[in-house]
C-alpha cells in the first residue's frame, strides 16, 4: 500500500510527529559530510522547506549522487523533532526515490541570492526561489481577498470581453486582433484596409479596460466588478508599466464621486489588512530582504520597513484634494522652483507625472492622496463633466513608491453631454451606440474605478519592479515564457 503524500505545510503543524510519512518536492539546498546529508525540500505548500536527514550509508551511492539542487524527490521517513538549529522538525529518511534529476553542471539556480534581472531571464525556473514563491503566495492571497471583499458586500463579478471593438481610455494604445493576411490584406479603393473581411467583420483589439462593459451590467445589477487581464501597447519601459496587466474595476449604481472615493479607500485598506493578517511569513521574508539590501545606505535614505509601511497606510485616512489645489502645491514646491522635477509644472492642464504624485504623497502630505476634479482634456470621454465646464469628476488614488494606484470617476449620465464629448473626441459612433443607449434608458448616477493589480502587488511586496510581481511579464521587446 502506498502512503499518501503529506504536504510540507502539514509537517509544520507537528501533528505528524513520530509518524511515518511521504513527502515530495524539489531540493532547494543540501549540506553535510561523509556520513549525513541535510536536504532542504520544498513543495510550494508553504514558505518553509522541510529538512530531510539522509544517513549516507543507508542509500545507494547513485541515489546520493542524484540528490542535487533542483532535483525532485519522494522521501519516505519518520517525522521527528529536530535537534539542530533553524527548524522545529525534520524527516529521518528511510527510502528515497529520485523522481527527476537536475544536472548540477547545468541547473541555473544555486542556493544563493541571484539578481532579479538574472531571474527574469530564467522566468521558467524562478518560481523555485524563495522570493518568487513568496510573491506567488501573496498574489494568490490578494486575488482571494479581492473576490472576498466584493462578495461580502453583495457585488457580482462580471466577465467582460477580452476582444473588443472599442477603446475605453481613448489613448489609442491597443493591440490589434486580426486574421487578415499581413502580406496581402484586402483593401478599399482608397488603399485603406478592409476590416469588413476580417474575422469579426470589423476592426478589433485586446481590451484596455473592462469598464464600458461592466457599466452595462451595473445598469441592472447595481453593484458589479470585473477582474481581468487588460492590454496596453504603450511604449513605457518603466518599473511600473506592463503591456499586459490585471485590473479590478468595480462599478456602482447610484454612487457619487465621494462614495466612489470611500469605496476605493476601504478596498485598499482591506487588501493591505488581509496581507498583514494572512501573509506574515512572506512579508517578514521580503522585509528582511529589503533591510539587507539597504544596509549600505545612510539611514536617511532607507525606505520604511515593509510591514511598518503597510501598517502606516491603515493608520490614517487618505488626504483628499482637487487637482487644482495639487497644482498650487506643486507649483510652489521646492523641487519645482529649483527645476528638480524632470517635468515642470506648467499650471492647470499639466498632466501629472509619477514624480509629482510621489512628491505630494511622500513629501507633502506623508500619506496616500486622492486627487479629484482633473481638467477634462487630460481625462477619458466618459467622466462626468463638472458645472465649471473645465473639469470632470475624476479621482486618482496616489500611493507612496507607486504614484497612481487607482484611476476612476463618476460617469457622465447625460445623453447629450456624453454624445457631444464623443463627437468632440472623434470617437467612431458605431463603436459607442450601445454605451450611449444606457444613457437613454433609465440612466442613473454611477461611479467606478480601476485598481492596477500589479501596482497593488508592488506596494504590498515592496518590490521595485512590476516585472517581478507577475508570473510572466509582458513588456516592450519581451514576450518570453
Ligand atoms: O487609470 P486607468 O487607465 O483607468 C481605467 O482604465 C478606467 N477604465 C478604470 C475605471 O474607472 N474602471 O487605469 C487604472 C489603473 C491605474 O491606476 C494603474 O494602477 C493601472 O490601472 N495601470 C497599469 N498597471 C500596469 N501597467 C500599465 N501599463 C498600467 N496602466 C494602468
Ligand atoms: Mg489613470
Amino acid at each position: 500500500m502506498s502512503i499518501q503524500r503529506t504536504e510540507i505545510k502539514q509537517t509544520l503543524l507537528k501533528e505528524t510527529i513520530g509518524k511515518d510519512i511521504v513527502v515530495k518536492g524539489w531540493v532547494r539546498n543540501h549540506r553535510g559530510n561523509n556520513y549525513v546529508l541535510f536536504v532542504s525540500l520544498n513543495d510550494g505548500s508553504c514558505f518553509e522547506s522541510l529538512q530531510i536527514v539522509v544517513e549516507i550509508e543507508k542509500f545507494a551511492p547513485q541515489t546520493i549522487k542524484n540528490i542535487t539542487v533542483g532535483s525532485a524527490l519522494s522521501v519516505f521517513g519518520t517525522l521527528q523533532i529536530s535537534e539542530g538549529k533553524g527548524q522545529a522538525v525534520e524527516l529521518q529518511a528511510k527510502t528515497i526515490e529520485v523522481l527527476g534529476t537536475a544536472d548540477p553542471e547545468k541547473y541555473p539556480l544555486q542556493p544563493k541570492r541571484h539578481s532579479l534581472e538574472f531571474l527574469r531571464e530564467i522566468g521558467h525556473l524562478r518560481f523555485r526561489t524563495n522570493i518568487f514563491s513568496a510573491i506567488t503566495r501573496i498574489r494568490h492571497a490578494m486575488i482571494y481577498a479581492v473576490h472576498t471583499f466584493f462578495t461580502e458586500r453583495g457585488f457580482y463579478n462580471i466577465h467582460t470581453p477580452i476582444i473588443t471593438g472599442s477603446d475605453c481610455e481613448g489613448a489609442g494604445e491597443m493591440f490589434r486582433v486580426s486574421m487578415l493576411d499581413p502580406l496581402n490584406p484586402p483593401k478599399h479603393e482608397d488603399g485603406s484596409i478592409d476590416y469588413s473581411q476580417d474575422f469579426f467583420g470589423k476592426e478589433t483589439n485586446l481590451t484596455v479596460s473592462g469598464q464600458l462593459n461592466v457599466e452595462l451590467a451595473c445598469m441592472a445589477m447595481s453593484k458589479v466588478y470585473t477582474f481581468g487581464p487588460t492590454f496596453r501597447a504603450e511604449n513605457s519601459n518603466t518599473s511600473r508599466h506592463l503591456a499586459e496587466f490585471w485590473m479590478i474595476e468595480p462599478e456602482v449604481a447610484f454612487n457619487t464621486i465621494t462614495e466612489n472615493m470611500d469605496l476605493a479607500e476601504e478596498f485598499l485598506k482591506y487588501l493591505i489588512q488581509y496581507a498583514l493578517d494572512n501573509c506574515m511569513t512572506e512579508l517578514l521574508f521580503l522585509q528582511n530582504r529589503q533591510i539587507q539590501e539597504e544596509k549600505g545606505k545612510p539611514e536617511a535614505e532607507r525606505a520604511m520597513p515593509l510591514i511598518e509601511k503597510l501598517q502606516f497606510i491603515l493608520a490614517d485616512s487618505f488626504q483628499r484634494l482637487t487637482y487644482t489645489e495639487a497644482i498650487d502645491i506643486l507649483t510652489n514646491s521646492k523641487p519645482n522652483k529649483k527645476g528638480q522635477f524632470k517635468y515642470e509644472i506648467k499650471g492647470f492642464g499639466t498632466d501629472l507625472q509619477s514624480e509629482h504624485e510621489r512628491y505630494l504623497v511622500e513629501k507633502h502630505f506623508k500619506k496616500p492622496v486622492i486627487l479629484t476634479d482633473y481638467p477634462k482634456d487630460i481625462k477619458a470621454f466618459y467622466m462626468k463633466q463638472n458645472p465649471d465646464g473645465n473639469t470632470v469628476a475624476a479621482m486618482d488614488v496616489l500611493f507612496p513608491q507607486i504614484g497612481e494606484i487607482i484611476g476612476g470617476s463618476e460617469r457622465e449620465t447625460d445623453y447629450t453631454k456624453l454624445k457631444t464629448r464623443i463627437e468632440e473626441l472623434k470617437i467612431p459612433m458605431e463603436d459607442m451606440w450601445w454605451y450611449l443607449d444606457t444613457r437613454r434608458y433609465g440612466s442613473v448616477p454611477h461611479a467606478g474605478f480601476g485598481l492596477g493589480f500589479e501596482r497593488l502587488m508592488l506596494f504590498v511586496t515592496g518590490m521595485g519592479n512590476i516585472r517581478d510581481v507577475i508570473p510572466f511579464p509582458r513588456y516592450p521587446k519581451n514576450a518570453d515564457f
